[in-house]
C-alpha cells in the first residue's frame, strides 16, 4: 500500500479549521462532558469536531459561527427537496397549532394514508412502519428467518443495513488481517449471530451462484441494496438483480431489497420497479419520512402476516413508543404524495443536476492533475442519478468496478476522501460526507459551480501531498 504523509497538511487544516469554527469548538468542549466523542451519531462527529448547525434551508446550512455551508449530505440523504421544504414544515406547523402532532399513543388516519401510498408505489401488499432503517432491516431479517425456518442470512461485502446484529459483518474492507469483507465490525455482537452471516460479492454473478450453491438451502434471506450506498454509490446491474431473484426463488430464500437509500430516490417508489424485479420484502427509510424518523418494512402479505396477532408466536415487530408517530406520518404522507404528483419533473431534473455535478467534480480535479473516479450513476442500470461519490485511486489508470476496489485502502486513498478532504471542503464552505452526497431539488447550477470551485481549491491544496 502506498503511504502518503498527510501529517503537515492535517496540522495546517485543523489549525485553520479551529480558527474558522471557534464557537463550534467551544460547544464541542461542552459536548464532550456529556457525550462520548461529543454526539450521538459517529458519522456526524467529524474530526477534530463538527460544525454545529443552527438552521438549514434548501441547499444551505447556517452554523454557530455564522457561516453558510453548501450541503450535499442533506440529512443523511433523506432530504430530496432540500432542507426544511415548505410543504412539510407548513403542514407540521399547522397541525401543531391545531393541537395535533406529538405522540398520542393511538393510531390515526394519516398512517393508513401513508401506508396506502407506500404499497401503491412499491408493489408491496402490506407495510409496517418503524422509526429507523436499522430497525426495518432487522425486522425484515427476523421475518425471513421465521418464514423460512432457516438460520443463515446473506449480505454483500460493503452492504450497510444499519448497526443491527445481522448487519455488522462485511461492512469495511480489511487488508491488514487479510479478511477483506469477512470481518465482524462491532464489539458486543454475539458470535452466534455473526457466524450465521454469509458475505458474498456485490455485482459478481459467478460469486453469487457459488454462494447459493454452497449455502442456498440453508439461507433464510439474501439482503442487498439495489443501489449500493456507503461502499461505493453504484447500482446493481440488471443481470445481478435478476439472478438474485431467480436464485432466491430456486432455493426458497427470501429476497430483501434494502431501499432505505434508493426508495423514492430514482422514481416515486421503489427502484426495484425500474429493474423489473420485485423482492419478497423491501425496507424503506430516509426520503419517505420527509425529514422525520420514518422507516418501513413492506412486502408480501403472507410474510408480513407473521407479525400479526393470528400467530401463536408472532415475529415481535410489535412497534415502539414512537412508531407511526403522528407528525412523522404526516410528513411521510406529504412527501410521498408530493413526489408522486411531481414525479415527471423531479427525477429528470435530479438526474440532470447529478450528471452536471459528477462532470464538474471530475473536471475540477483533472484540471489540477488529480485522478478522481466519480461514481453514482450507471446508465445501463438506471436512467439517471442524483448521487455522487469521489474515489481517489493510487494508480491513475486503475479500473474501479466494485466495493472490493473502492473500499480497499490499498487501491483507493481513503484517508484523503474520508478525512482530509472532508475538512478541506468545510473550509471552503461545502459539506460532503466522506466525499459523497447528492443533489436535491433545492440545488441550482450556481451551487454546482460553487462546488466545482471548491473542488479546484481543495485539489490545489492537497496536490503537493499526493
Ligand atoms: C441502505 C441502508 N440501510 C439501512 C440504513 C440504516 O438506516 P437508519 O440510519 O435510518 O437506521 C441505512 C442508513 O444509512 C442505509 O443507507
Amino acid at each position: 500500500m502506498k503511504t502518503r504523509d498527510y501529517t503537515p497538511l492535517w496540522a495546517e487544516l485543523t489549525d485553520a479549521y479551529r480558527r474558522h469554527f471557534p464557537r463550534s469548538e467551544m460547544i464541542q468542549q461542552e459536548a464532550l462532558r456529556y457525550m462520548v466523542d461529543g454526539g450521538s451519531h459517529s458519522l456526524r462527529l467529524i474530526q477534530p469536531f463538527p460544525p454545529r448547525i443552527v438552521t438549514a434551508q434548501g441547499a444551505w446550512l447556517q452554523d454557530e459561527d455564522n457561516h453558510r455551508i453548501l450541503d450535499f449530505w442533506q440529512g443523511h440523504l433523506a432530504n430530496i427537496l432540500g432542507h426544511n421544504p415548505e410543504i412539510v414544515t407548513s403542514a407540521l406547523a399547522a397541525n401543531l397549532e391545531q393541537g395535533a402532532g406529538l405522540q398520542t399513543g393511538f393510531t390515526d388516519r394519516l398512517q393508513v394514508e401513508a401506508a396506502e401510498i407506500l404499497c401503491r408505489q412499491t408493489g408491496a401488499e402490506r407495510v409496517r412502519f418503524t422509526t429507523s432503517g436499522t430497525l426495518a432491516t432487522m425486522y425484515a431479517i427476523m421475518l425471513a428467518r421465521a418464514f423460512t425456518g432457516r438460520k443463515l442470512v446473506m449480505k454483500v461485502g460493503g452492504g450497510w443495513h444499519g448497526a443491527q446484529p445481522w448487519a455488522l459483518k462485511g461492512i469495511s474492507f480489511h487488508v491488514d488481517d487479510g479478511l477483506g469483507f469477512q470481518a465482524v465490525e462491532s464489539n458486543g455482537v454475539p458470535v452466534a449471530v455473526t457466524d450465521k452471516v454469509i458475505v458474498t460479492s456485490f455485482n459478481r454473478p459467478e460469486h453469487l451462484c457459488d454462494s447459493f450453491r454452497q449455502f442456498g438451502d440453508q439461507l433464510a434471506c439474501f439482503i442487498l441494496e439495489p443501489f449500493l450506498g456507503a461502499a461505493g454509490f453504484t447500482p446493481a446491474t440488471r443481470e445481478y438483480l435478476q439472478l438474485a431473484r431467480q436464485l432466491t426463488e430456486h432455493y426458497g430464500a427470501v429476497l430483501i431489497f434494502d431501499e432505505v437509500i434508493s426508495g423514492f430516490r430514482f422514481r416515486a417508489g421503489n427502484v426495484g420497479a425500474i429493474y423489473g424485479v420485485q423482492p419478497d420484502l423491501a425496507t424503506f427509510g430516509k426520503i419517505i419520512g420527509g425529514g422525520m424518523p420514518v422507516a418501513a418494512v413492506a412486502g408480501r402479505a403472507d410474510i408480513m402476516a407473521l407479525v400479526g396477532r393470528e400467530r401463536s408466536i408472532p415475529v415481535m415487530f410489535s412497534g415502539g413508543t414512537y412508531s407511526g408517530h403522528p407528525a412523522s406520518m404526516l410528513a411521510a404522507k406529504i412527501m410521498m404524495n408530493y413526489l408522486v404528483a411531481h414525479e415527471t419533473e423531479i427525477y429528470p431534473r435530479l438526474a440532470e443536476l447529478g450528471e452536471k455535478t459528477r462532470q464538474a467534480i471530475q473536471k475540477a480535479f483533472a484540471d489540477e492533475g488529480i485522478t478522481v473516479h466519480c461514481s453514482g450513476h450507471d446508465p445501463e442500470a438506471l436512467p439517471g442519478s442524483s448521487m455522487f461519490m469521489m474515489h481517489f485511486p493510487y494508480e491513475p489508470g486503475a479500473r474501479l468496478v466494485s466495493p472490493e476496489d473502492w473500499a480497499n485502502p490499498r487501491v483507493c486513498d481513503l484517508t484523503l476522501s474520508r478525512k482530509v478532504l472532508e475538512l478541506a471542503f468545510l473550509l471552503e464552505g461545502v459539506f460532503l460526507l466522506h466525499c459523497h452526497g447528492a443533489v436535491t431539488m433545492a440545488h441550482t447550477e450556481a451551487d454546482i459551480e460553487v462546488l466545482a470551485e471548491a473542488c479546484q481549491r481543495v485539489a490545489r491544496r492537497v496536490k503537493p501531498y499526493l
